[in-house]
This record gives structure tokens, sequence and C-alpha cells, in this order.
């Protein structure tokens, strides 16, 4: 197994002009980039430059594919819009499938309400599952935003860096665990590796792709133990 680090970006899940999210994005991939086994940037979803008359994976943004095919995990840090998700991270989240399998996604909630967008973490859930990501146990949420950080840019509740801390550390322990898992545990023992198309590997078979529309398993999901690449076979 490859001794490389974990590559875990982070995606800020809005759009929105001015957003106050932007902030405690910018605050957890400095906290993530701080880590010495880890590497980590932040994603802008404006930057993607997705079209908006059109969705799902034939828009995908070339970069921003290959940043969540190469990660080992994943932040959203997101406001709560209307108690659910902005509609500008489920169109970014959807233009990407096989790259999510198998990968940890933590969750960092933001709102100015006291509630800290937890029902926007509660919304996004089943949406994360259905594309494989695996959503840790703990989770951030940070509320009265407009008062969250001093004239100096520091953060005025001590406790929002310790539960940031705190999830980044149980997502880099899923990071490991899954990596090893995606890499080295078979799912179906008896077929035979596929070949890694970057580093020509054998790589292991750990997923499923799976389209309710069509009725079930799609195709396969690979991880190349060297490299790190994913690669989906269909069919
Ligand atoms: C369309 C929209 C809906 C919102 N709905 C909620 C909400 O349901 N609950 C809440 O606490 N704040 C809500 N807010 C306020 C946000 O919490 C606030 O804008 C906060 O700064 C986080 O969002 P931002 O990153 O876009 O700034 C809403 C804001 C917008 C623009």
């Amino acid at each position: 197994m490859a001794d490389r680090p974990y590559r875990i970006p982070v995606l800020h899940g809005t759009v929105r002009k001015g957003a106050r999210s932007a902030r405690v994005a910018q605050l957890v991939t400095n906290r993530l980039a701080a880590q010495p086994d880890a590497e980590t940037r932040l994603i802008d979803i404006e930057s993607l430059g997705l079209v908006g008359n059109d969705e799902g994976t034939s828009i995908k943004d070339p970069e921003f594919s290959r940043l969540v095919d190469q990660a080992d995990g994943l932040v959203i840090v997101a406001p709560e819009y209307n108690h659910g998700y902005p509609a500008s991270l489920k169109h970014a989240l959807d233009t990407n499938y096989s790259e999510y399998v198998h990968k940890p996604v933590g969750l960092v909630g933001v709102s100015t309400g006291a509630l800290g967008g937890a029902r926007m973490i509660e919304n996004l859930l089943p949406v994360l599952r259905a594309v494989g990501l695996v959503p840790v146990q703990r989770d951030v949420t940070v509320g009265n935003v407009a008062d969250a950080f001093d004239g100096e840019g520091n953060l005025t509740n001590e406790g929002t860096l310790e539960r940031i801390d705190g999830m980044l550390r149980e997502l880099r322990w899923m990071a490991a665990t899954l990596r090893r898992g995606r890499e080295a545990i078979p799912a179906d023992p008896g077929r035979k590796p596929a070949t890694c198309p970057g580093c020509s590997s054998p790589m292991n078979q750990h997923g499923t792709l799976i389209d309710e529309e069509a009725g079930g398993t799609v195709g396969r999901v690979h991880a190349c133990p060297l490299c790190g690449r994913s690669e989906a076979e269909t069919g």
C-alpha cells in the first residue's frame, strides 16, 4: 500500500455573493492543511463554471472530477437555506458519481440562526449516501455566524475550533480505514483484477455503480493501491 498523504478537499457549498460560510470553509481548509498527513484545497463551486441548463455527470468539470477522484475524503461546508442545502451544492455534487464511492465525508453546517445548519446536514445525508459517500459520525454546526468571528478573524467560540478538529480527526481515521478497504479488500474475491490505466498495477474492485432507473447494478468501481486512482467499469 502506498504511503501517500490523505487528500481531502473542502467544498464550499454555495455560490451566494458575500456568503458568510466562505470564512468557515477557509478556516476548515487551514486546519486541515496544518495536518502533516493531509493535503487539501478549497473548492469554490462558482469557479467550476458548471452550466445551469443541464444536470448530472454529462456536465462534469474535469478538474473537480479529478480532485474528487484522487481524494481520500471530502469536507462539505455549507449554509442552510430554507431548512435544506443550497441548490448549487446539489448541482455540483450531481456531476460526479463513481469518484465518490466508499470515501468519507465530514459536514459543517453554517447559519445565522442558532441551529447552525443542523437541518441542512440532516437533509443532505441521504443525498451523500446515494452517491456512495460515507458521512462521518461527528458534524460541526456554526450558528449565529454573523458573530462567529471577531475583528481579527478569530473565532469567538473556542468550542467551535475543538469541534472542527474533532471532526477532522475522525475524518482522517475514516480516510485511512476506507482507503485500505478500497485498495486491498475485494468486494468479489473471484473476479480478475482490472488494470490501472494510470500505472498498470492490478486494481481492487470495492464497489458497485447503482442506477435505480436502469433497475440496479450497472457497473463496478475499482481502486489502484499504488497511485490511488479510481476507475468505473460499466456493463
Ligand atoms: C435563500 C436563503 C435561505 C435561508 N434559510 C435559512 C434557514 O432556513 N435557516 C437559517 O438559520 N438561516 C437561513 N438563511 C440565512 C443563512 O443562515 C445566512 O445567510 C448565513 O450567513 C449562512 O449563509 P451564507 O453562507 O450564504 O451567508 C437563509 C439564507 C438564504 C440566502
